[in-house]
């Protein structure tokens, strides 16, 4: 077993470069099973996620490439034929996501055999709203066994879709099915987060007809087949978020560089209003922060975009466990999103969580401990509280952040932190 070691104090002063999103690279993943022609994705992240997306895939019948491109790593997906429309436990119990492989088989092979993801740390995240949205396209739909059978014998046809909450992941389901289906969909209450906008441009851009990506009724005239493309991965809004509040933990000066700062214009408010100084330009998030400076207490709600978002939420509270005075963080999209308070209150945070609110008093200081991670974010928001903790911090669970942040440690020691992996033999 790994762990990530990290000693606190060091001041974070450098630059990181920004990955593509992983939340939208897996998605883009499983739009290239729509076509036999190869869908190229540049700025592709890598991660234990898209590498487990990318077996999956091979089972289904993609080829898949990967390569050093002009502009950093590249996948090339093709899939001339499906030659299995079956998602095994074994591979969809790891990842949630590769459910999302439903919706394009159903759409290319008019049926497919998927494997609910099962159990999850963050919440019971129930997927009835991707299935819902798969019968008003038409599909029959079986649960047997731990598995979803669905069914379109005659291919999927055209529907409207109004889905009682926003999810971004039913939102992305119903667009890789609906781009082939027959006739017009229309989704209300859509999500409207930023990997919503890169599926849809990456789909339109293999020949789907999407209009209105981005607000809350989402379009889709339907089209006989779909071709290639290039295109490239959106930067990962969460990884940039989670580094501007690691500088603004640790203080010190890094400039963030191929990110997008309007898709974190909540987080970014918030640092300022905590007395981090906070610039941009189209590209570029500089946080600085004078480490002698206290913090202020603020509160945070989560909500889906444009509002604060859920995943930057644990990072947050890691940084409110050091401001002067008391902040509320209220979680409303996820239930159960609290168990990193439990872990960095073994470091010596104050942290009183009732229901979907944390209550955090700031303390002078947080104490090294040896803590466990529970998901990928939590995971992520250990690692920020170690970097301005007294001591060393042993983070548990490592292969959480393999799954979203690449080259975590890297990044972090090219910006001057003591962090480094070591193996439990160690
Ligand atoms: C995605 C992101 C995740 C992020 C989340 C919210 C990926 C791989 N993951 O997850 O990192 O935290 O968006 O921004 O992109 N819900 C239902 N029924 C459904 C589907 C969802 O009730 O069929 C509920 C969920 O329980 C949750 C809410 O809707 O309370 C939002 O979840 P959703 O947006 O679907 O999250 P994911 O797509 O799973």
């Amino acid at each position: 077993m790994e762990r990530i070691a990290i000693i606190g104090g060091a001041e974070l002063r450098g630059e990181i470069p920004i990955s593509g999103a992983k939340n939208s690279a897996i998605k883009l993943m499983a739009a290239s099973l729509l076509t036999d022609e190869p869908v190229r994705l540049i700025n592709m992240p890598e991660l234990a996620d898209t590498r487990l997306l990318a077996r999956l895939l091979q089972r289904l019948g993609t080829e898949v490439e990967e390569r050093e491109g002009p502009d950093g790593h590249e996948m090339i997906l093709q899939t001339r034929e499906i030659v299995s429309a079956i998602a095994p436990h074994d591979l969809v119990r790891q990842m949630r996501a590769s459910f999302n492989v439903l919706g394009p088989l159903l759409a290319r092979s008019r049926q497919a055999k998927v494997s609910l993801p099962g159990g999850d740390p963050i919440g019971a995240r129930p997927l009835n709203y991707h299935l819902d949205a798969f019968a008003e396209l038409g599909a029959t739909i079986d649960l047997n066994g731990g598995y979803v059978f669905a069914q379109a014998p005659r291919g999927l046809k055209g529907g409207h879709i109004v889905f009682p909450g926003v999810s971004v992941g039913a939102t992305e389901h119903t667009l890789l099915a609906a781009v082939l289906a027959r006739g017009e969909t229309v989704i209300e209450n859509a999500a409207c987060e930023p990997e919503i906008v890169d599926l849809a441009d990456c789909l339109n851009a293999m020949g789907a007809r999407i209009e209105g990506a981005g607000t809350s009724i989402i379009r889709v005239v339907g089209v006989a087949r779909l071709g290639g493309a290039t295109h490239a991965v959106v930067p990962d809004r969460i990884e940039a978020g989670t580094y501007a509040v690691a500088a603004a933990m640790a203080g010190g000066e890094v400039r963030l560089t191929g990110a997008r700062p309007g898709h974190i214009l909540p987080l970014l408010d918030r640092l300022r209003c905590a007395g981090v100084d906070v610039d941009t330009t189209d590209d570029i998030i500089t946080v600085r922060r004078d480490p002698a400076r206290r913090l202020s207490a603020v509160d945070v709600q989560t909500e889906p975009f444009p509002g604060f978002a859920t995943d930057l939420q644990a990072q947050f509270m890691a940084l409110m466990t050091l401001a002067d005075g008391e902040s509320v963080i209220r979680e409303t999209i996820f239930e159960n999103r609290f168990m990193h308070a439990g872990e960095l209150a073994r470091m010596g945070a104050d942290i009183a969580v009732q229901g979907g609110e944390a209550r955090i008093t700031g303390v002078d200081y947080l104490t090294g401990a040896p803590v466990a991670a529970s998901d990928v974010r939590a995971s992520v928001c250990l690692v920020i509280a170690g970097l301005a903790a007294r001591g060393q911090t042993l983070v548990e669970g490592v292969h959480h952040l393999d799954r979203g942040f690449e080259g975590l440690e890297e990044k972090l020691r090219a910006c001057g932190a003591d962090v480094r992996r070591i193996s439990e033999a160690a």
